[in-house]
């Protein structure tokens, strides 16, 4: 690397997590943001530049796979791509399952093969899954035929699966599904970023207090409820910060982390535990 090729991180969706992931890892570093809402995208440029911060915005589609590898190019045409995070995404009640599917399952596909065309001995990309995915395992939504689909298929053909299709019973359950896919698509793309020396993880998260669990509570669709039901069945009884994630992101992205690759880190106040072993399910 020359004296003045500059190591760039990477955001992508800099909603409430994100904007806090650029926060957190921006010192040092020539940060390019990506976000398909220019107001978050605007919002989170002028206040890392006024920390005086080197920031590069634009306008990306995770569900456009042109989009997202556009954007990677000019973050690596810029420098050494060390970190990526990527947490762009939209909840449950944010769309019908087919936006679920195209954003969620895959935008992250899409963001795992745009970036690995640039990955070098050191790259770390943190994709944000969701305990979702746990609770969708256990309630039996993924068969074994569907699981090896959303590890293995191609990105062009990984929408293409009966279960996926608007006329079975499970294509409801596009969140949870889209989640769990996220954290196989990592699991099995750990093989290939290793070879090159680079890594690549998920963090779930329950509940966390964020934009989008803001908009989930108050929304006509949302279901206060059933989000106050998963706060108290996290072991820790309390909704989760931004922070929190954070903490758990810039230690994947860290040497503290360097034999962690594939993994998936539940950041959810002991919730997964609860819904394996104490829901009504058992
Ligand atoms: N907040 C929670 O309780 C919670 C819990 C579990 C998992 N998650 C996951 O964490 C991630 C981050 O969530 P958050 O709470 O920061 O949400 P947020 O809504 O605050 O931020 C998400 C960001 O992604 C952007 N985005 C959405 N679709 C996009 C697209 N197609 N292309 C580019 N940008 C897009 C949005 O504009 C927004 O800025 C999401 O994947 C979410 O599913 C959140």
């Amino acid at each position: 690397m020359s004296a003045t090729m500059k190591n760039v991180l990477v955001i992508l969706g800099v909603g409430g997590m994100g904007k806090a992931c650029a926060h957190r890892l921006a010192a040092g570093r020539s940060v390019f943001i990506a976000d398909y809402s220019k107001e978050n995208l605007d919002a989170t440029a002028e206040a890392l530049r006024a920390e005086g911060r080197l920031v590069h915005t634009s306008i990306v589609d995770i569900a456009d796979y042109e989009s997202v590898s556009k954007f990677a190019d000019s973050a690596a045409a810029e420098g050494r791509i060390e970190t990526i995070v990527h947490t762009a995404g939209v909840s449950p009640i944010a769309g019908d399952p087919k936006t679920i599917y195209a954003i969620d399952l895959l935008g992250t596909a899409n963001v795992i093969d745009g970036f690995y065309r640039h990955a070098t001995p050191g790259t770390t990309l943190t994709c944000i899954a969701s305990i979702a995915a746990q609770e969708t395992a256990l309630s039996g939504h993924i068969t074994p035929d569907l699981e090896k689909h959303l590890a293995t298929a191609s990105r062009e053909k990984l929408l293409d699966h009966p279960d996926l299709a608007p006329d079975s019973l499970r294509y409801e359950s596009s969140y949870g599904i889209s989640k769990r896919g996220n954290q196989l698509r990592v699991e099995i793309a750990s093989q290939q970023w290793g070879r090159r020396g680079a890594r690549i993880n998920t963090v779930s998260p329950g509940v966390i207090a964020t934009p989008m669990a803001q908009k989930e509570a108050s929304s006509a669709g949302g279901n206060q409820t059933f989000l106050e039901n998963m706060i108290v069945t996290a072991g820790l009884r309390r909704i989760g910060t931004a922070t929190e994630i954070v903490n758990a992101v810039a230690f994947l992205a860290s040497s503290e982390a360097s034999f962690i690759n594939g993994a998936d880190l539940r950041v959810d106040g002991g919730q997964a535990g609860w819904m394996r072993w104490h829901s009504k399910r058992i």
